[in-house]
C-alpha cells in the first residue's frame, strides 16, 4: 500500500539502514538486551522471543488497519549489515499536562503521544548512531505520517538517553515524581 502513511519502509541514513525486524534477528536482539543489562534469565529470553514474534506480525497488521506503525525496528550498518540496535515508535501514555511546559496541571490525566524508543549495543554506542537513527524516525513521522509532535521519555538517571534527546533538539521537561514514564520527557514539534 504505497499511499498508506503507516507503511513500514526501509529507512536509510548515511551510515544506517532501519528495517523491519525478522525472526532471524532473535539472537542479535537477545545479545543486545543482555549487553545493556535488561535481560538475563531464561524467562527474559522467552519473553523476548514472544515479543519478537508479536512485533514481526504487527507491521502488516498495523498497516492493513491504518494504525500507527508502533513497535521496534532493527538498525543495521549499511556497510556490512551488522546488527547495531533497535529504534521504533512507541505509545507514550502519560499525564503529560502535569509537566511544566505542557501546562503544569497537577491532576491532569493521561494522554497518548507518539514516542520514540532507542537501544544500541555497547559496541555501537558513542558514535552518534542512535541519534542518526532517531532523526530518520523523526523525519519519517513528520514527513510521511504528518505527525505534529513526537516525544521521548526516560528515567532521571538515564543521562545517555537524555543526551540523545538534546542532540535531537528536543525540549526537555523533568518531573519530580517516581513515575517512570514522566521523569524526563523530550518533545519535538514538526516544522
Ligand atoms: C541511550 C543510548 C541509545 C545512547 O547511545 P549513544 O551512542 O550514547 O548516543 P548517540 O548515538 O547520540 O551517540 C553520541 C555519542 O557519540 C559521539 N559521537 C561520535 N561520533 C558522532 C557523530 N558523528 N555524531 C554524533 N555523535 C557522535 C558523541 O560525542 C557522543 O559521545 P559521548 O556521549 O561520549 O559524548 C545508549 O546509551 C543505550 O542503548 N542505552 C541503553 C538503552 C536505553 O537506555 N535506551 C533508552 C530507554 S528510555
Amino acid at each position: 500500500m504505497a499511499d498508506n502513511p503507516f507503511a513500514v519502509p526501509v529507512l536509510t541514513t548515511d551510515r544506517l539502514e532501519i528495517r523491519r525486524l525478522v525472526g532471524d534477528d532473535l539472537a542479535a536482539c537477545q545479545e543486545l538486551f543482555e549487553a545493556i543489562g535488561w535481560d538475563g534469565s531464561r524467562q527474559d529470553r522467552a519473553d523476548r522471543a514472544a515479543w519478537l514474534t508479536w512485533t514481526v506480525a504487527s507491521y502488516d497488521t498495523h498497516e492493513n488497519l491504518y494504525q500507527p506503525p508502533l513497535g521496534e525496528r532493527a538498525v543495521v550498518a549499511r556497510d556490512g549489515g551488522r546488527f547495531l540496535g533497535l529504534v521504533g515508535y512507541v505509545p507514550s501514555f502519560e499525564p503529560f499536562a502535569r509537566l511544566p511546559s505542557w501546562g503544569g496541571i497537577a491532576d491532569a490525566g493521561r494522554t497518548m503521544e507518539l514516542g520514540l524508543f532507542w537501544a544500541f549495543h555497547p559496541s555501537a554506542q558513542g558514535q552518534g548512531l542512535a541519534t542518526e537513527a532517531a532523526w530518520a524516525l523523526i523525519d519519517h513521522a513528520f514527513a510521511a505520517m504528518a505527525v505534529g509532535r513526537i516525544v521521548a521519555t526516560t528515567t532521571h538517571d538515564n543521562e545517555a538517553s537524555v543526551a540523545v534527546m538534546r542532540r535531537l533538539g528536543m525540549s526537555i521537561d523533568r518531573y519530580d515524581q517516581p513515575h517512570p514514564g514522566l521523569q524526563v520527557v523530550g518533545l519535538k514539534r514538526a516544522g
